[in-house]
Parts: structure tokens; C-alpha cells; sequence
């Protein structure tokens, strides 16, 4: 096997795996039977190159390596593709502990938001971090979330509400290598508490959006009773779409709100939550393009029900997962205890589950076609479990699972910060 070339960094041959696991297939987003369709290769390698991986088989078939193929010891591991978090809010500074402690004695995360706490709180924090501060939050949080194994995370601003702030987020994200999402429209800041979200809306369009638009891949909005409704979510949502961003948007999270039809109407990306997605909903959504983002730490975070995860997939939606990670309503950057959730709370099989955080989250973000899978010629992302079993990433509930983590290549422990 040839060399890389001078400048690239070392081929990597991970060898002597327990197990090599990857969706099944090249297609994206995967539903129905396929959802659920896993490769396992027995005592296996994988081989990167150029950040890519270049080959992958059984250790029998292995054949001789150059001089100066670094070697990792697999035995005892499983590796799946690096797990990719397609929602996430982990661009803010502060916490809200003092807030889970008032949920944790009986007060409610739709009371502390009306009353001006809640999401407004994590505002003030990161307005006042500055944009250094704000850059230092989220390298912790995206160091917490790579050693939970996710090698790819999307990351919403919508904790500034104020030009600055919000271009700053979205800056801070593509600085940390995340992908960025235009969340402007997530709540009505106090500055506009009289005008309304209206006006609100008007501003982020006019104000915000030309540059953001220039940073962010896609925009989202929190389509709920107490944020914002149809009307206005529709206006930002188009100004977004003609600004030539994809759209999200969190839909269904307390009530129903019409965010799947509109999702739907727009060609949305993703609607995200739907713990309150009934019998309609679901069947629309399945007849559609648009996937649906579960994020059950977020239910469990706020002890509301489950998305209807096992409904969505029988009725042949796509569906990804996510963790929904931020300070008040999921205060959780781990994929594989979401995983488990999945399995546990959804009942999805761990093999869906390992899909929906891989290929699916990966078509989300208009990766599919380089992560979300180990094949040749796909980005050398993987996480290796500690476990010679890869149904351990959803197993071992809140576990030490994570062994390793090969981003482009290269283990992450040895990688340059
Ligand atoms: O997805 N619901 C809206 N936004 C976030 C929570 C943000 C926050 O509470 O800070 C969510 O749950
Ligand atoms: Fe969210």
C-alpha cells in the first residue's frame, strides 16, 4: 500500500477490532427496513488515510503496509462512524442549575420562560460573556461532546437576540468547527417586549439576516405557544430561505402547532421535538421529505412524554436524533446515553438508533455523502467502544462506552487542539 504523500499526516491502521459496525447501504436518509440495517465485520481494520478512510475488512484479508502505517491496538473495541449531533444550543455561557433546581421543586419550564427566565436568563449570561467569553464556553462544551464520541455537531446562536450576539454565536460555532444555525427567532427579547414578536421578526430580517446569512448554513425557529406563532415563523422562515439557508425548526414541543405542515410547505430540513406530534402529523410527516429530529434527553429533561419514535419509523418517516444540548431544557451532550433512550423510551432498535445519530443526523446537515458511515472514501470519523459488542453504545445506559475517538484520521487524545 502506497504512502500519502509528504505533507499529510500517517496512514492509521486501526487493527484487530472486535467488531467494525456501519449502517448498511449508501443512501440517505434511510427509513423503513433499511433504518434498522447494520454491517458488522468480525475481528476487523480500518485503514485511513488522508483523513479518509481508504479501506476496511477482516484482519485475514489485511494485506502488507508501508513503513510508516501507525498502528492502533483495537482489540477488545468496536468502532461505528463518529456520531454526528444535528441539534444542539452549545454556544452559550453560563448555567441554569439554579433553574433546575426550581423545576426539580415543582415550577415549569413554560412558567420560568413567561416569567422571564428560562431561555432570556442564558441571553443576559451570553451577552455579557463577550465574544471571547462565548468562544471559551463552547470549546468546553464541544470538548465534553467529542469525548461523548460526536465528531460532527450542528449549533444554534439564538442566546443573543441583539445583532452582535447572534452574529457572534454564529461565528464562535464555525470557529469551533461546529455548523452553524441562524436561531434568531427563538424567543422575543426584552428589548422588543412592547413592539412584539412581530416587530421582533421585522428586525432580525432587516438587521441580522444579510450577515448571518453569510455564516449560518441553515435557519430555525421556536414555532410554540409563548414564542412565536405560525404567521411569524413562516415570514423569518422565508426571508431565510431566499437568504439561501436551509430551514429547520423546532415544531411540537408543548403543543401541536403546525409546524410539520409548514415545515412540510416550505421544504424544510428537519422539524425538530414533536413530543406532542399526533396520529395526523405523523402520517404527514412520513409522506414527506422532511426528517424528523428526536430528542428524548430533552423529554426526559423536562420530564415531559417521549416523541412518538416508534409510530414515526413504522409509518416510514425519517427520523435522526439529537441531543438537543443546552443549559435549560437539555442540560446533556451525550449521543450514546441518547441512544439508549432511543431504545429504552422511543423503541427504536439499536440499530435504528445508530443510524438515526449517523447517516440520518448526517443528511440533516447535507453531509451524507462523506459521514455518517465507515466506507471507503467517507471521512475517517469513528468512535471506538469499549465493548466487543457495538450494540454497547445504546446498552450501556449512561456508561463509560466511549473508548476512543478517530476524527480525520487521527485519534482525537493525540490531535492538535
Ligand atoms: O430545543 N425549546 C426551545 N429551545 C431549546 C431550549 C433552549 C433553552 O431552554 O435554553 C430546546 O428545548
Ligand atoms: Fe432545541
Amino acid at each position: 500500500m502506497s504512502d500519502t504523500g509528504a505533507a499529510g499526516p500517517p496512514p492509521l491502521l486501526i487493527r484487530d477490532l472486535a467488531q467494525v459496525a456501519t449502517p448498511a447501504g449508501r443512501s440517505a436518509p434511510l427509513r423503513d427496513a433499511d433504518l434498522g440495517a447494520v454491517e458488522v465485520l468480525e475481528d476487523a481494520y480500518v485503514l485511513c488515510r488522508n483523513g479518509k478512510v481508504s479501506a476496511l475488512g477482516a484482519m485475514r484479508d489485511l494485506g502488507p503496509l508501508d513503513a510508516d502505517v501507525e498502528e492502533f491496538d483495537g482489540r477488545g473495541l468496536s468502532a461505528v462512524p463518529g456520531l454526528v449531533d444535528c441539534h444542539t444550543h452549545a454556544c452559550f455561557a453560563g448555567d441554569r442549575v439554579e433553574e433546575f433546581s426550581m423545576r426539580a421543586a415543582g415550577s415549569t419550564y413554560e412558567e420560568l420562560h413567561a416569567a422571564g427566565g428560562g431561555i432570556l436568563s442564558t441571553v443576559r449570561a451570553t451577552r455579557e460573556a463577550g465574544e471571547a467569553g462565548l468562544a471559551a464556553a463552547l470549546e468546553v462544551h464541544a470538548s465534553w461532546m467529542v469525548h461523548a464520541g460526536t465528531t460532527l455537531f450542528e449549533a444554534k446562536s439564538g442566546y443573543g437576540l441583539d445583532r452582535d450576539t447572534e452574529l457572534a454565536q454564529l461565528r464562535a460555532i464555525e470557529r469551533a468547527g461546529g455548523i452553524p444555525t441562524f436561531l434568531g427567532a427563538h424567543a422575543t427579547p426584552p428589548e422588543f417586549v412592547d413592539e412584539g414578536p412581530a416587530a421582533y421578526v421585522a428586525f432580525l430580517i432587516s438587521e441580522v439576516l444579510p450577515d448571518a446569512a453569510d455564516v449560518a448554513e441553515a435557519a430555525d425557529v421556536f414555532l410554540e405557544r409563548g414564542a412565536f406563532g405560525i404567521d411569524d415563523a413562516r415570514r423569518y422562515l422565508e426571508a431565510c430561505r431566499d437568504a439561501g439557508l436551509a430551514l429547520r425548526l423546532h415544531g411540537d414541543q408543548f403543543t401541536e402547532s403546525g409546524a410539520i405542515p409548514l415545515a412540510i410547505e416550505l421544504g424544510a430540513r428537519s422539524v425538530d421535538h414533536l413530543e406532542a406530534t399526533g396520529e395526523r402529523g405523523i402520517a404527514a410527516l412520513a409522506s414527506s421529505e422532511v426528517t424528523g429530529v428526536l430528542l428524548p434527553a430533552s423529554a426526559l429533561f423536562l420530564g415531559r412524554p417521549m416523541p412518538p419514535g416508534r409510530a414515526l419509523v413504522d409509518a416510514g418517516a425519517a427520523v435522526a436524533l439529537a441531543t438537543d444540548f443546552n443549559p435549560g431544557s437539555a442540560f446533556c451532550e451525550s449521543l450514546p446515553l441518547v441512544c439508549s433512550l432511543a431504545c429504552t423510551q422511543l423503541r427504536l432498535t439499536p440499530g435504528e438508533a445508530l443510524a438515526a445519530c449517523t447517516v440520518n443526523s448526517a443528511h440533516v446537515l447535507d453531509r451524507a455523502d462523506r459521514k455518517g458511515r465507515i466506507a471507503p472514501g467517507f471521512d475517517a470519523d469513528l468512535v471506538l467502544l469499549a465493548a466487543d459488542d457495538w450494540r454497547y453504545l445504546a446498552y450501556h445506559l449512561g456508561g463509560p462506552v466511549v473508548h476512543d475517538v478517530v476524527r480525520a484520521g487521527r485519534p482525537v487524545s493525540s490531535s492538535p487542539a
